[in-house]
């Protein structure tokens, strides 16, 4: 099969469409033929291979998330047939979605609804899990309480908007001042321009922070929090910074991969809760350009590799 091969840490030019073997179904597992999958942030990250994103081999395949049609069965599997078309997130720590092929745990994908492309299951499949995970498990968000959701534009807190919206929180987002019609369109109460306005003195009383941005932006956002406020945090903080208010809580969300999860967002969007983000396409030929992209961190909602 074809994939993105990852020839060694550092640019955009390590990644390079080759062959690979194709998967072969272990027990438990499904093969699925991808025909969308999705770039993360967390793809550039492992491509540069800072700190605990170092791999100790090449060529190495990224990829969490992808949409396709199951083509192997491997032994137990029940509950998914031959043609089923599938999406999902690979296991934590395991990649392989910049490809034709991916071999997966039948238990971690869940069917696709034929209203709902290809293209749109990837885009949502790890965003729509962290956005889940962080809002309605982790910061266990409720009606009447306030979020500020840092980096509204990107693809997790786009869905997160939408969600913390239908839950009856008040909502206040930072975005760049072309986004504000964006984050506006997925609920937002209030956008900041965060290069205009600063967030830290003109916010307050917040019950939640989701920290989609982190860095310093994650130790200035507890200024806003009310006390016994909770901070949910996916992008880290500075290395070696410490929290800087004992009187609230900080939460980092285990984004752990269950067909639940999935079946929650296909849910969510049956009901009109939400829609998937905009969608930047590629081929996989193309992956050193959406990392170029993706690395500048300043993309609206997704970009997506159409793969077949
Ligand atoms: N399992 C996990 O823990 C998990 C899962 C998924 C993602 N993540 C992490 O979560 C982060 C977000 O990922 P993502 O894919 O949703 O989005 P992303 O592509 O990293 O973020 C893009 C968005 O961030 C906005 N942005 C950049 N600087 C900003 C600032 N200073 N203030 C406010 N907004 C700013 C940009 O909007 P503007 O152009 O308007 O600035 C852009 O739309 C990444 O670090 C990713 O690695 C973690």
């Amino acid at each position: 099969m074809k994939a993105v091969l990852l020839t060694g840490h550092g640019g955009p030019e390590m990644l390079r469409l080759g062959d690979a073997p194709d998967p072969v179904a272990a027990p438990g597992e499904v093969v699925v033929d991808i025909h969308a999958a999705s770039v993360n942030a967390a793809d550039y990250k492992v491509r540069l291979g800072n700190g605990r994103y170092r791999l100790a081999r090449f060529p190495h395949i990224l990829g969490r998330d992808f949409s396709g049609v199951v083509s192997a069965l491997g032994p137990g599997v029940s509950d998914l047939a031959l043609g089923d078309a599938v999406f999902g997130v690979t296991e934590q720590g395991v990649e392989g979605a910049y490809a034709e092929k991916i071999a997966v745990k039948a238990a971690i994908v869940a069917r696709k609804p034929a209203g709902l492309g290809h293209v749109e299951a990837a885009a949502l499949a790890l965003t729509g899990l962290t956005a889940l995970r962080a809002i309605e498990d982790t910061a266990r968000l409720r009606a009447g309480e306030t979020i500020l959701i840092q980096g509204g534009a990107g693809g997790v807190a786009g869905f997160a908007i939408q969600l913390a919206k239908h839950l009856g929180a008040r909502v206040i987002t930072t975005a760049s001042q072309g986004n504000h019609a964006y984050v506006r369109a997925l609920g937002a109460d209030r956008a900041i321009d965060y290069q205009a306005e600063d967030f830290a003195k003109t916010v307050r009383d917040c019950d939640v922070v989701f920290d989609t941005v982190g860095g310093e932006v994650q130790l200035r956002s507890y200024a806003v929090l009310k006390t016994g406020g909770r901070l949910v945090w996916i992008a880290p903080a500075p290395e070696g910074a410490r929290p800087p208010r004992a009187d609230v809580e900080t939460l980092r969300p285990n984004v752990a991969r269950d067909r639940a999860h999935l079946e929650r967002i296909l849910a969510l969007l049956r009901e009109g809760v939400v829609r998937p983000p905009a969608v930047t396409r590629f081929t996989l030929a193309q992956a050193a350009e959406a990392h170029r992209l993706s690395e500048g961190r300043h993309v609206r909602g997704k970009l997506v590799f159409a793969v077949r």
